[in-house]
């Protein structure tokens, strides 16, 4: 029955099978992301809450992009299952830190689903990723800038209530 499924598209198995580890891994974003909100809000970073659930939103926004073209060209785009991200952080820059990992990350997945598709002569799937090389570049040059106001601004006085402030203008047209 598989088989006879696979005959309906030209979408190969493993490109299918990564494409659905990098809607598991954008929806993984998703919920890291509400969850540095979370830790903003409740400590009184209001502005970077903001900020990070926007991200949030455009994370999800990534995941279902994927989803949306793998059910397109015929495959199956699975529902991921989310495992439960961290909580806590010890300090409010180190949010950013983790913020700045995990686009790095997403980075290198993509780059690597890219040559993976090269390779497998899946040139519609490349192309359709290309949207995710140029996303990144913004996603983690945004990420970079949210940490480089620790060391700009500092943290010393009110700081940390400037520096929140500025996060929460990041991307925005105001900045
Ligand atoms: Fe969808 Fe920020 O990577």
């Amino acid at each position: 029955m598989k088989d006879l499924v696979r005959l309906r598209t030209s979408l190969k198995e493993e490109i299918e099978t990564a494409l659905n580890s990098q809607i598991k891994m954008e929806a993984e974003a998703s919920a890291k992301y509400l969850a540095m909100a979370s830790w903003c809000e409740r400590n009184g970073y209001l502005k970077s809450a903001e900020y990070l659930y926007k991200q949030s939103d455009e994370e999800r926004g990534h995941m279902l992009k994927i989803f949306h073209y793998v059910a397109s060209v015929g495959g199956t785009a699975v529902s991921p299952e989310v495992p439960s991200p961290q909580l806590e952080w010890g300090t409010f820059q180190s949010v950013f830190e983790t913020a700045l990992q995990s686009e790095i990350n997403v980075t290198h997945a993509i780059n690597k689903l890219v040559t993976k598709c090269r390779n497998a002569e899946d040139y519609a799937t490349e192309n359709f990723l290309q949207w995710f090389v140029k996303e990144q570049i913004e996603e983690e040059a945004n990420a970079r800038r949210a940490l480089e106001l620790f060391d700009v601004i500092g943290e010393d006085g009110t700081g940390r209530f400037t520096i929140d402030k500025e996060i929460g203008k990041i991307g925005s047209t105001e900045e």
